[in-house]
This record gives structure tokens, C-alpha cells and sequence, in this order.
């Protein structure tokens, strides 16, 4: 039986630009697939990754005798000129390259700078393990930024911390004035989750290093290439296991996005504390002019728009986690292409919380404290608990003291006075304990906070020990 005659492949393409397949297609993509397919316009931020990768790829290559040690020699020196051609390259540049992706443009490139040699580059490659090496390598870099950024928002909380040992201001449950803490202690409950975070990171990266390429399409490499001096070349602590399962591993990426997100939150309920504290209702903090916003009506307006922006964000983040999680739970084995849409989410994601650490920082690092509000709003009720440990102390049962100091506070909201300043005859009415007691003493909310020196509470002590253990990590 004949066979039927050769055709030249894709003899009219519909649209322009380079490809690494065709072979089987008798016309290019049509314009509709194409824009849908591409996506240069967003893995060009993976331009460094790809030739690094690409260079190490040669090396193995080379150094497994699949192609000779001039071709190897030839490839590197190709990318190498690739590498500085992108470095010199504008937006318009990027606009006006019609590849189909960055792995494709980065060949093309090298095929004009180092001739036919280029076409042995993808030797027992895949664009499957390439993307998912190069984006692996990416998030390694982003995750430093981010914990440099994590870091330096730490950085200025524990700033702050050491200027307000001395600030007593209102600790809130349910919203409600609930007892008095150090504006340090405040401040301090904000850098830990951040430490929370940091591990977060740390941890979740031992994962993102681990190296892809050398699985292939799905299967795995023909060629002896050494897997181990490859992921040594690049950086990565591990290497992949299962190539079926190495190409479609995106694991990785949805624990990126928790962590940003998790990180987000802690961004957002800062935020939520700090937009409250700044309100005239509160004044506990102003925000310093640099990192707040007026309003083009009200003359009087200075907005938080940082913090706002700070809570808006995190909505986002959460977005992008919950996409990347249901992007991922139908997938058959192997490589989709769903799994394109994982870098326009991690990417937004760092964009998106690497605006808001800094300029968190900035808000966090500039603000001031009214130390005259933050101490008025403390009222005597807020001491209620420290008038019952002083029962406590001499040895009433902590229910029964609860008691005999709730019939105060009824009798001071009956009376509208503080109860500070009920008369002593009440406090002895409920309890004998208090005849001799400095009343004067107990309504101190400077000894309220020294008072709580126990690991984790409010006096100076115990902040201290906070700031000398989280300064240590910073
Ligand atoms: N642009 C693709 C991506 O980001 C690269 C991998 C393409 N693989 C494929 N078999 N078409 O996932």
C-alpha cells in the first residue's frame, strides 16, 4: 500500500511566531487558539530561570555523552548570549515577540545566536519537566524576598515595641474594652504570627526544592543524564522520584499560596487594629502623612488607604489559593494544561503581598502613639480582675471573689461612677478582705501590666524576653 505523499508542514500558518511542534499539523493554530494558548505575555518573568535551566540541561548532556563536549560547549556560549540579549530587552521588545512560550522563545533565540546546534538543546527534555524546573526555581528566589519582607516588617513592630514599654493602652476581647497591656505587648502579638509565617515558608520550601527536570513528557529521560549533579548545578535539595508524578506536581504552588494568604491575613487583622486605632473615636495612633492618602472632598479626610489596601489583599490572596486548589483536584496523572493557569496565580499573588509588606512596614515603622489617649482609654472597670486576684491573694476562692467584684461594677454602673470610685464601705460590704486593702494600688493599671509576668503576658519581663527571643531571628 503506498503511503500518501508528503505534505510540507504547516504551509500557511495562520498566525506568526515560533513553535516547538507542527510537524503533524497542516496549518498553525487559529488566531482564537492561539491567544487563548500563548502564554508568553506571563511566563516571560521566567526568562532567567529558563536559560539557567537550559545551560545546566546542556552540561548533562554533554557530560553524558549524548551530545560532544564542542556541541555542549556551543550551547552554553549560545545561551550565555541569549542571556544577555533578554537582559537588554524593553516591554516593546516583549510585545512584539509572537513565541508561544518562554521555553520556545529562549530556543528560537538560541537557534539565530549558536545555529543548528540549538535543535539538540530539547534532547530528552520536555517542556512539562523544563516549566515546572524553572518555576520551582523562580519561587525559590520570590520566597527569599518575602521572607526578607516578612522580616523587616518584624523589624519595625519590634522598633516600635522597644519605644512603648511604657505605653498602657486597652487589650480588647470581643471588641470590648477587656484589661490593660503594654502598647509593646500590642505590638508584639502582631510580629509572632509573621515568625509563624517565616517557618511556614521555610518549611514549605524544602518542598518547592525539589528538582523536575530529567522526568521528560511523563516518562522519564532515555538518555543517562546524572540527575543528581543536575539538581546539585541548580541549586535544588532533592530530586524528584516518580516522573509522572514530578511533571504535574503542583503541591508546591497551593502551599505557596497558603502561606501568602495565611501571611496576608495576619496583614489584614494589623490592618483592622490599626485603621480602628487611627480613627478619631480611638486616637491611640496617628499615621505619619507619608503613608496616608487625603480625600478630594472633605479637606479634613487622612485615610489609611495603606491598611485598607493591606485587608483588601488578602481577600485576593484567599482567591488565588482556593483557584489554585479546585484548578488542581480533577486533574487526570501527568501534565494538563490547566496547569499554565498556576503562574498568572502564584505570580499575583507575590505581587500582591510583596506591595503590601513594605509599605506595611513603612505605616508600621512611621506611626506615633498618643500615650495620653491609650492610657485614657484604659477606665478603672478594666482592673475588675485584678480587684478579685486581690481576694484571690488572700485566699478567697476565685468564683467567690468574681462574685463579690461583679455586685461592685453593678453598683458603679447603678451609681455611674468608675469603679474606682466607690466608696470603701461598698467594697467592704462585699467582702472584709477589703478593709485594710490599698485601693489606690489595686485600681494601677501599670501594676495590672507588671503584674502579669508569668511567659507570654504583659510586663516588662515578659516583653522583654519576647523581644530579646524574636530579635534573634531577625
Ligand atoms: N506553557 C506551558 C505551561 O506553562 C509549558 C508546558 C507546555 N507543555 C505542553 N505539553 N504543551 O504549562
Amino acid at each position: 500500500m503506498a503511503l500518501p505523499p508528503l505534505v510540507p508542514a504547516q504551509t500557511a500558518p495562520a498566525v506568526p511566531g515560533a513553535r516547538m511542534w507542527g510537524g503533524r499539523f497542516s496549518s498553525g493554530p487559529a488566531p482564537e487558539m492561539d491567544r487563548l494558548n500563548r502564554s508568553l505575555p506571563v511566563d516571560r518573568r521566567l526568562w532567567r530561570q529558563d536559560v539557567a535551566g537550559s545551560r545546566a540541561w546542556a552540561a548533562a548532556l554533554g557530560a553524558a555523552g549524548v551530545i560532544d563536549l564542542t556541541e555542549a560547549a556551543d550551547l552554553r556560549a549560545g545561551l550565555d548570549a541569549v542571556e544577555k540579549k533578554l537582559e537588554g530587552w524593553t516591554d516593546a521588545d516583549w510585545a512584539a515577540a509572537a513565541d508561544e512560550d518562554i521555553h520556545t522563545l529562549v530556543e528560537r533565540l538560541l537557534g539565530e545566536t549558536a545555529g543548528p546546534v540549538a535543535g539538540k538543546l530539547h534532547t530528552g527534555r520536555s517542556r512539562n519537566d523544563q516549566v515546572a524546573t524553572d518555576f520551582r526555581l523562580w519561587a525559590l528566589d520570590a520566597a527569599k524576598l518575602l521572607d526578607a519582607e516578612l522580616r523587616d516588617l518584624q523589624a519595625a513592630l519590634v522598633e516600635q515595641a522597644h519605644k512603648h514599654g511604657d505605653t498602657v493602652m486597652p487589650a480588647y476581647t470581643h471588641m470590648q474594652r477587656a484589661q490593660p497591656v503594654s502598647a509593646a505587648h500590642w505590638l508584639m502579638s502582631h510580629a509572632w504570627p509573621l515568625a509563624r509565617d517565616r517557618e511556614r515558608l521555610a518549611d514549605a520550601v524544602d518542598r518547592v526544592s525539589v528538582l523536575p527536570l530529567g522526568s521528560g513528557a511523563i516518562a522519564g529521560c532515555p538518555f543517562p543524564v546524572d540527575r543528581v549533579l543536575l539538581k546539585e548545578s541548580l541549586g535544588f535539595r532533592a530530586v524528584s522520584r516518580n516522573s509522572v508524578d514530578a511533571v504535574a506536581d503542583r503541591d508546591w504552588v497551593a502551599e505557596l499560596l497558603f502561606v501568602m494568604s495565611m501571611a496576608g491575613v495576619h496583614l489584614s487583622r494589623l490592618a483592622e487594629d490599626l485603621i480602628l486605632f487611627a480613627s478619631s473615636e480611638f486616637g491611640f495612633v496617628r499615621l505619619s502623612d507619608q503613608f496616608s492618602t487625603g480625600s478630594s472632598l472633605m479637606p479634613q479626610k487622612r485615610n489609611p488607604d495603606a491598611m485598607e489596601l493591606a485587608r483588601g489583599k488578602a481577600g485576593r490572596l484567599i482567591g488565588e489559593l482556593t483557584g489554585m486548589l479546585a484548578l488542581l483536584k480533577g486533574l487526570p496523572s501527568g501534565y494538563n494544561k490547566d496547569l499554565q493557569e498556576d503562574k498568572s496565580s502564584l505570580f499575583a499573588a507575590f505581587d500582591a503581598l510583596s506591595d503590601v509588606l513594605p509599605a506595611v512596614a513603612g505605616t508600621v515603622r512611621t506611626m506615633e502613639f498618643d500615650a495620653a489617649r491609650c492610657a485614657g482609654a484604659v477606665d478603672s472597670a478594666m482592673l475588675a480582675t485584678d480587684v478579685a486576684d486581690f481576694l484571690v491573694r488572700r485566699g478567697v476562692p476565685f468564683r467567690e471573689a468574681h462574685g463579690a467584684v461583679g455586685k461592685l461594677v453593678r453598683a458603679a454602673e447603678g451609681l455611674g461612677c468608675p469603679l474606682s470610685a466607690l466608696p470603701r464601705e461598698l467594697f467592704v460590704q462585699v467582702s472584709g478582705e477589703f478593709a485594710d486593702a490599698d485601693l489606690d494600688a489595686m485600681f494601677d493599671a501599670k501594676a495590672s501590666v507588671q503584674a502579669r509576668a508569668a511567659a507570654g503576658g504583659t510586663s516588662s519581663a515578659s516583653v522583654q524576653a519576647q523581644l530579646a527571643e524574636l530579635t534573634a531571628t531577625l
